[in-house]
C-alpha cells in the first residue's frame, strides 16, 4: 500500500474510480445474488463493488515476502481457516482458557482483501506474517502476490450451493425478492455466482497448487471434519511453526481444534451478536458464519437431478486434473 494516497479526494484516486465505473459498465453482467447485478470481468463474476475492490488491488497493494493468504470459494470455510490459522500463528500469545477467539469474531482476525476501504488502508502496522483473507480466483490477482505463501479450502459444491444460497438471502437487499432455490441452483450450474464459477475459482488454486506445492497449501474442508488434527499440524508446519513433540504432548494441537470447532465458536456471546463490517462494503450478522457445518446438508435440499447435474458439471470441469471430491452421497 506504499503508493496509496490517503484521501478519497486524491485526484490521482477520484480519476481512477472514474475508469473503473466506466469500465464496469461496458462489461456483461447478469442478476446477483445480494446486489441487483454480478459483471462478467475476464471470466469471473462479481458484484460491482468487490469488482472495483479487484481493480484498486491491482494498483495499490504492495505484497510483502512474508505474507499469508487465506483463499477460498464463498462458504467454503473461510471462517474455520481464520480461526485455525489465527490460533495456531500466535499460539505462543494466548492461552486456551482467556483467547482472542473467546472475544472476537474469527473474520476480525485478518484483513479481507476483496472488500478494502482503499485507498485510506494501511497495513504497514499489521504483524507480521500479514495474514489476508480473498475469494477472488487467482489469475485476478495481483503478479506481486504470486511469490507468496497461500492456504486455500475447497468445499464439496453442493454444500456450498446451499450454504450459499441460505448466506445470500440473508444479506440480499431487501430491495429485491428473496432468492429461490431453483434460480440460485441455475445461476451456480451456469457459474453465474458472487467470484464464481466455482470450478473454475478452485481449478486455478488446484494447479497453483500442483506447480508450487511449498507455496500453497490445499485443503478440503471434509478432509478438515474428518482429520481436524492433521490439518491443524500441516498448517503449523506450513506457515513455518511447526508443532513441537513437547506440544503435541502437551494436547496443543487438540485445544486448536476444540476451540475452531463449529460448536465451540458457533455458542461464543461474541458470535451470537452483533455485525462483523467488510471494508466498507457490507455488515453481516455474525450469527449468519455459522449455519450447521456439516457435510452433505445438500442432501435435505437438492433433488437427486439437481444432485447428478451439480456432480456432471463437477466431473467434466475436474477431469483430468486430479482433483477429486470424496462422495458425500
Ligand atoms: P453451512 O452453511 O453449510 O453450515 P465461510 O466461512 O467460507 O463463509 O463458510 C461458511 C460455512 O462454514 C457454513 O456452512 C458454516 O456453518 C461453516 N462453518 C463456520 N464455522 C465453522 C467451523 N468452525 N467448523 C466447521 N464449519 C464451519
Amino acid at each position: 500500500m506504499s503508493n496509496a494516497p490517503r484521501t478519497e479526494e486524491d485526484a490521482e484516486y477520484k480519476k481512477l474510480c472514474e475508469n473503473h465505473k466506466h469500465l464496469i459498465e461496458t462489461l456483461p453482467k447478469c442478476n446477483g445474488w445480494w446486489t441487483p447485478h454480478l459483471h462478467n470481468y475476464n471470466g469471473f463474476w462479481l458484484s460491482p463493488d468487490i469488482l472495483k475492490a479487484n481493480l484498486l488491488l491491482h494498483t495499490y497493494f504492495k505484497s510483502h515476502p512474508t505474507d499469508i493468504f487465506l483463499a477460498s470459494f464463498m462458504k467454503s470455510g473461510t471462517t474455520w481457516l481464520k480461526a485455525l490459522v489465527f490460533s495456531t500463528l500466535n499460539r505462543h500469545c494466548y492461552t486456551f482458557s482467556d483467547h482472542y477467539l473467546h472475544k472476537h469474531n474469527p473474520h476480525s482476525a485478518f484483513s479481507p482483501l476483496d472488500a478494502e476501504s482503499y485507498p485510506i488502508t494501511d497495513f504497514t502496522n499489521s504483524s507480521t506474517p500479514r495474514v489476508f483473507s480473498t475469494h477472488f480466483t487467482r489469475t485476478m490477482l495481483p503478479a506481486c502476490m504470486s511469490s507468496c505463501k497461500f492456504v486455500y479450502v475447497c468445499r464439496d459444491p453442493k454444500d456450498v450451493l446451499i450454504s450459499m444460497w441460505h448466506f445470500m438471502n440473508k444479506i440480499r437487499s431487501k430491495d429485491l425478492p428473496p432468492l429461490s432455490l431453483d434460480e440460485a441452483f441455475e445461476l451456480f450450474c451456469l457459474g453465474v455466482s458472487d467470484y464464481g464459477p466455482f470450478w473454475e475459482q478452485v481449478l486455478s488454486y488446484w494447479s497453483a497448487s500442483l506447480e508450487y506445492p511449498d507455496k500453497i497449501l490445499f485443503l478440503k474442508y471434509e478432509d478438515m471434519k474428518k482429520e481436524p488434527e492433521v490439518v491443524v499440524k500441516k498448517l503449523a508446519a506450513f506457515v513455518g511453526k511447526p508443532i513441537t513433540v513437547e506440544e503435541e504432548e502437551k494436547g496443543v494441537v487438540r485445544e486448536i481444534v476444540k476451540l475452531c470447532s463449529f460448536e465451540n465458536l458457533s455458542n461464543l456471546e461474541v458470535n451470537k451478536e452483533g455485525f462483523e463490517k467488510f471494508g466498507r462494503l457490507v455488515n453481516i450478522e455474525k450469527r449468519d458464519f455459522f449455519r450447521k457445518g456439516v457435510i452433505g446438508d445438500w442432501k435435505n435440499y437438492l433433488t437427486k437431478e439437481m444432485k447428478e447435474r451439480i456432480d456432471g458439471i463437477t466431473a467434466q470441469k475436474f477431469k483430468g486434473s486430479g482433483l477429486i471430491f470424496t462422495a458425500t452421497g
